[in-house]
């Protein structure tokens, strides 16, 4: 019999529209088996309300590096909770607590003099960067610079300038967005996707910088303020862009006065084995947003890092204009920059970048071997985040039709084998808690196997 969901609207929205983005099966699949309710979570386990345990191969929304059980996130923000559960950092005030944090923080990042400013999600740290981006732009006396751009399959959000900057139709079609001459979407620098007949991946990535200028100089450097991306482009499906692109695109922006924006929402705070994505990817953004991994998803805190020279031009506009008008009530709360701050101490307690890095190595290994498998045409990925993209056909790279939901048959057949993965179209998404063991990743990874296997026999393919 057909269960009733009892999941929201919104929940679905959530789950299917950023996830599951090119198949209507799966909204259907979702709404006839209702939620998968989560009990609770020990190490890299969750538990459903059946007392089934699943290896949480996705982190959850790739965000619980240390698990789903660290007491001493839990302890921190009780302690935090007793001393000082709320304040703001208007006005000329923070917690001692957040300071600390932010000045943690700027111990980690590689740029000149960072500045800090603190939100509660990826959305609204993302909007915030646009929002800085034009402030600068208007102080320097350059206020015509307001267009961002960014790319096809990137994803940056879900408020109206988050999923303005998505390059993702369907962030998009019902409400009518981006908003209106906002985002010039680019070429998505995946390479076995639009790599054309012939190209080597060199020549793509030259082409796809060609590319940018010609788009850049079309449009009039005098109208962009900003270009924006993912080092690691996570919801598009784990796509890693070639070699020496990010580098390209750097001197490119630099030519034009516009500034290099990364969304190191996913990335940020060790996934790809350094402490940050663009160190992985080889560029030197002018600011970057982090969230997920910085609470280890224990508390809700996202912020900005902003480079010493951009901050000190809004500074100094913020002092002709009497302030700087952009902030949140729980901008830098202090249980969740408690929770962050000793989320960092244990990172850097467990040399989080080698580590990350280490054991990106061996889930790759581990991985390898199903390049031989049927349904797999591309494994991709950096440190501790994997994509595998299902094929019809492995020589002609052709996808499975739409309508069977190829992903979405994983997906469900990974968590009958006990493994939650994720599924945006037809690739499929790791990014486990970095406190996975060896042993963990065999665990894993004959998990998926089995499930791969599963949905080629049940379409006809043989292993
Ligand atoms: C790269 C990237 N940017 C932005 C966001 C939006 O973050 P949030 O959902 O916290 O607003 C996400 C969320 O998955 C993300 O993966």
């Amino acid at each position: 019999m057909m269960q009733e969901t009892t999941l929201p609207l919104t929940e679905l929205a959530r789950t299917d529209v950023r996830f599951h983005l090119h198949s209507q099966t799966n909204l259907r699949a979702h709404q006839q088996q209702g939620p998968l309710v989560i009990e609770h979570g020990s190490g890299i386990y969750v538990t459903d309300e059946h007392g089934r345990d699943y290896i949480e191969g996705m982190s959850g929304l790739w965000c619980a590096g240390l698990g789903f059980s660290n007491p001493r996130l839990v302890e921190a923000a009780q302690r935090q909770m007793a001393v000082l559960p709320y304040y703001h950092t208007f006005n000329h005030r923070v917690p001692n607590v957040v300071a600390q944090l932010a000045e943690r923080i700027a111990s980690l990042v590689p740029f000149e003099q960072p500045k800090i400013f603190f939100a509660c999600s990826g959305s609204e740290a993302n909007d915030s960067m646009i929002k800085l981006a034009w402030a600068y732009h208007r102080a320097r006396g350059k206020g015509s610079k307001r267009k961002v751009i960014a790319h096809q399959k990137g994803f940056h959000g879900s408020t109206v300038m988050g999923a303005s900057l998505s390059g993702l139709p369907n962030m998009h079609a019902a409400f009518g967005l981006p908003l209106e001459n906002s985002v010039l979407h680019v070429q998505c620098p995946h390479f076995y996707r639009y790599g054309i007949e012939g190209e080597s991946e060199t020549q793509f990535t030259e082409r796809l910088l060609r590319e940018l200028e010609a788009r850049i100089e079309a449009e009039g450097a005098d109208t962009i303020a900003a270009f924006i991306s993912e080092p690691v482009m996570g919801a598009g499906g784990v796509i890693v862009p070639p070699s020496g692109y990010f580098a390209g695109v750097q001197a490119l922006l630099k030519k034009h006065d516009i500034l290099f924006l990364a969304d190191e929402i996913i990335c940020g705070f060790g996934r790809t084995g350094r402490w940050f994505g663009h160190q992985t990817l080889g560029f030197a953004p002018d600011m970057m947003a982090c969230a997920k991994s910085l609470s280890s998803g224990y508390q809700p805190i996202s912020c900005v890092m902003v480079a010493g020279n951009v901050y000190q031009a809004i500074e100094e506009q913020s002092q002709q204009l009497g302030g700087f008008g952009h902030g949140f009530t729980y901008s830098g709360h202090p249980v969740a920059a408690a929770v962050a701050l000793e989320t960092l101490t244990i990172y850097q307690e467990m040399h989080l970048p080698q580590h990350t890095e280490e054991l990106g190595h061996l889930l790759h290994q581990r991985l390898e071997p199903l390049l031989a498998h049927p349904l797999i045409g591309e494994l991709r990925g950096i440190g501790l985040v994997a994509g595998l993209e299902l094929v019809a056909d492995k020589t002609t790279r052709a996808s499975f039709p739409a309508h069977i939901g190829i992903g979405a048959q994983v997906e469900r057949a990974a968590r009958e084998q006990g493994l939650i993965v994720r599924n945006m179209g037809d690739s499929i998404a790791l990014a486990p808690p970095f406190i996975i063991t060896a042993d963990e990743i065999a665990e894993l990874v004959a998990r998926l196997t089995r499930a791969l296997d599963v949905v080629a026999l049940a379409n006809g393919l043989s292993l």
